[in-house]
């Protein structure tokens, strides 16, 4: 009896080290990356590969910040939303000042709402600001956070209520995307396969043809920081290129833009996140006690139940849906797991997604999970950007959302997983779901960031 309660005893403290050890392992990586993109104020993703802010990378990033300093991970947010647009629009992007060619691809101030003190790009990210705000805020002590609640809010209301007032002409209760970059997932599977269907213009149709994507691969940047194979296609990357350029010549107005497109999506990521966004909001308007708007609330349920417009009962899937058809892109991503994430799903719809999809080999189920791309999928590719590795900030959204529908133990399993792989890895920007090899950038914020807040739970 006594040996045996000296056994766990033992067993216990071996365990508390373990995870003590993990936890200074990543921190201690953590700090490092910190240490190496923080631009004062802001943090960039990752030195060299990405020079700006960008808006969810920078929300990510405070939420792991946060346990280090709140007051910079407050920074950091309050950086984001010196680029709002005076209609409430947050762009995905504040140029870093002196980057002239950025400057010149995005030209943000043709719009009139753009600020004139700050260049920005002129399209959005997903709303995660909101989550960010709330969580920052929990690590300050009450007066500190009640003035942050304060500030932040009515920024938030405006962002959303520009979503709404935008990007849901059809006021639907879904928001539609204009560009796969706003959707931060830039060639996940249903945006590549809209982009084969109706983005390509002629001219890029011709270089394809005469295959000089060849030639002008050898001008691409990003060839610096990580190989070809693990980075978008040259020809995709000059369609969305096209697409941008597009949408610059309409002046970055959705209705001028959405007249003419066939190409917009009602993307399931970004409303699923809005879903949560929008929870996120009423508590931080709950706990100050400042009213929202009622028809932003309305709007916020209408999300929602609208969710269920995104399944499809025969692939037992959520996809996302062509703007101007109203038909299911079913090319599936990881998207798919993500309104366990943004919650208001029903525990029915949770379990085929676990159950039917999350712990299925031949789905998202891989030695390291979760894949981006079902591994079923003929797009499936274990090394390319989206198309099939591990993103970090897609498992720890995912995460949050198994424990919310009271799957602590897959919640677990991905947690832990992830910062194992980490740990011998580092802080790549995705890894290889079959491996666990680090690819793309390196130095990667929000992997660090959201390692750090992981490893905060563990
Ligand atoms: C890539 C990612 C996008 C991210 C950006 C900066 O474009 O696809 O999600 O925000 O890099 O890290």
């Amino acid at each position: 009896m006594v040996t045996n309660s000296y056994t766990s005893t033992y067993w216990l403290y071996l365990l508390a080290e373990m995870v003590q050890r993990k936890h200074k392992e990543i921190e201690t990586l953590a700090h490092r990356v910190f240490a190496l993109n923080d631009r004062g104020n802001y943090t960039i993703p990752a030195t060299g590969l990405y020079p700006h802010q960008w808006l969810w990378d920078s929300c990510f990033t405070a939420i792991g910040l946060r346990h280090v300093d709140a007051q910079r991970a407050a920074k950091e947010l309050r950086s984001l939303v010196r680029g709002q647009w005076k209609n409430g629009m947050l762009p995905h992007m504040l140029l870093h000042p002196g980057d002239s060619k950025e400057f010149w691809v995005w030209q943000g101030r043709q719009h009139p709402d753009a600020p004139t003190d700050i260049a920005t790009s002129g399209i959005t990210q997903p709303p995660i600001l909101a989550e960010a705000v709330w969580l920052v805020g929990q690590k300050m002590p009450k007066a500190e956070r009640h003035s942050f609640y304060h500030a932040m809010l009515p920024k938030i209301v405006r962002y959303h209520t520009w979503l709404y007032e935008d990007r849901d002409p059809q006021n639907s209760g879904l928001v539609v995307l204009l560009h796969p970059w706003e959707s931060g997932m830039d060639d996940s599977p249903p945006w590549i396969t809209q982009l084969k269907r109706h983005g390509r213009p002629l001219w890029v149709k011709a270089v394809d043809f005469l295959q000089l994507d060849l030639v002008l691969a050898q001008v691409r940047r990003d060839k610096k920081y990580a190989p070809f194979g693990q980075r978008t296609d040259t020809i995709d990357n000059l369609t969305l290129y096209s697409i941008q350029r597009q949408i610059k010549r309409k002046n970055y107005e959705t209705k001028k833009v959405l007249a003419t497109t066939k190409f917009a999506l009602e993307d399931l990521a970004f409303n699923a996140m809005f879903c949560k966004a929008n929870r996120q909001l009423e508590n931080i308007s709950a706990e100050i006690r400042v009213p929202l708007p009622e028809k932003l609330r309305k709007n916020a349920r209408k999300t929602e139940s609208a969710m269920e417009l995104f399944w499809d009962d025969e692939h037992k899937t959520y996809y996302s849906r062509s703007y101007r058809t109203k038909n299911l892109i079913r090319s599936s991503s990881i998207a798919t797991l993500l309104p366990l994430y943004g919650g208001g799903i029903t525990k029915k719809r949770a379990k085929e997604l676990v159950e039917g999809l999350l712990l299925r080999p031949e789905r998202f189920s891989t030695p390291l999970p979760i894949p981006t791309v079902p591994t079923s999928s003929s797009i499936f590719h274990s090394q390319k950007y989206w198309q099939g590795p591990v993103w970090v900030n897609m498992n720890w959204m995912i995460i949050q959302g198994l424990k919310d529908y009271g799957y602590h133990d897959e919640a677990r399993l991905v947690r832990d997983r992830t910062l194992e792989t980490i740990e011998i890895a580092g802080m790549r920007e995705y890894f290889d779901p079959f491996t666990g090899h680090g690819l793309g950038g390196e130095n990667f914020t929000w992997t660090a960031a959201l390692a750090l807040d992981l490893a905060h739970e563990a």
